[in-house]
């Protein structure tokens, strides 16, 4: 029997890394965990709560009592903190602008890899964040760093949230994904970087269902060995 793998899918913000992800993790059968969710959750959580995204201290303590459940739906994952839906709250301007920072303290990002850690325990997983690959699941079978170029991102951002129904600024869209890159790039605790047994797809122009097709053909091999 083929065995059940680990395969983390790390990359900047707007890659596609979703995307794959969750076809991935549905065509093999797999848990799919969106671990920047997770981060956003929190943020979400700290901007209710008049929480300052620079205190890394205030924002530990609020993790600790927080539940935060990823669970499948027909969209993907369904994101839900202490018992409420926050789906889309948490893909709001204001959290995407405000999440970088929350993710930046040590502290917090301990409790994330402890929680990621656990979700990961016992199945075949698909994790997608920026440290999948490094700290989270060093001893992924199968690991991706998934990029594209920032207009290519932008554009596609811009498409997704057109179909979501609100209207953005491409220029804009692109700044913001400049400076995520640079905050998640530059940060002191686990930045953005390729593992060193990561295979690096560049998306930019791959379609959906080509980047799909070669991950899953990795993950069989990786499967198979
Ligand atoms: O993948 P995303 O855009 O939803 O992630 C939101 C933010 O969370 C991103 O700017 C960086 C942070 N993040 C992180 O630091 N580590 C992860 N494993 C996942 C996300």
């Amino acid at each position: 029997m083929a065995l059940e793998i680990k395969i983390a899918i790390d990359g900047p913000a707007a890659a596609g890394k979703s995307t794959i992800a969750k076809i991935t993790a549905e065509k093999l059968g797999y848990t799919y965990i969106d671990t920047g969710a997770m981060y956003r959750a929190l943020t979400h959580k700290a901007l209710v709560h008049n929480i300052n995204t620079r205190n890394g201290q205030e924002l530990e303590k609020l993790l600790e009592e927080t539940e935060i459940v990823l669970r499948p739906s027909i969209n993907g994952q369904a994101v839900i903190v202490d018992g409420k839906d926050v789906t889309e709250d948490i893909r709001s301007q204001l959290v995407t602008a405000s999440v970088s920072s929350v993710a930046t303290h040590m502290g917090v990002r301990q409790l994330m890899v402890d929680k990621q850690r656990i979700l990961a325990i016992g199945a075949g997983v698909v994790m997608d964040g920026r440290d999948i690959g490094t700290a989270v699941l060093p001893d992924a079978e199968l690991k991706i760093f998934m990029t594209a170029s920032v207009e290519e991102r932008a554009m596609r951002r811009h498409i997704e949230n057109e179909k979501r129904g609100f209207t953005t600024s491409l220029e804009q869209l692109k700044a913001e994904i400049a400076e995520r890159d640079r905050a998640d790039s530059e940060r002191e605790v686990s930045p953005l970087r390729q593992a060193e047994d990561a295979v690096l797809i560049d998306t930019t122009s791959m379609s959906i269902t080509d980047v799909a097709e070669k991950i899953s053909e990795l993950a069989e091999k990786r499967m198979n060995l």
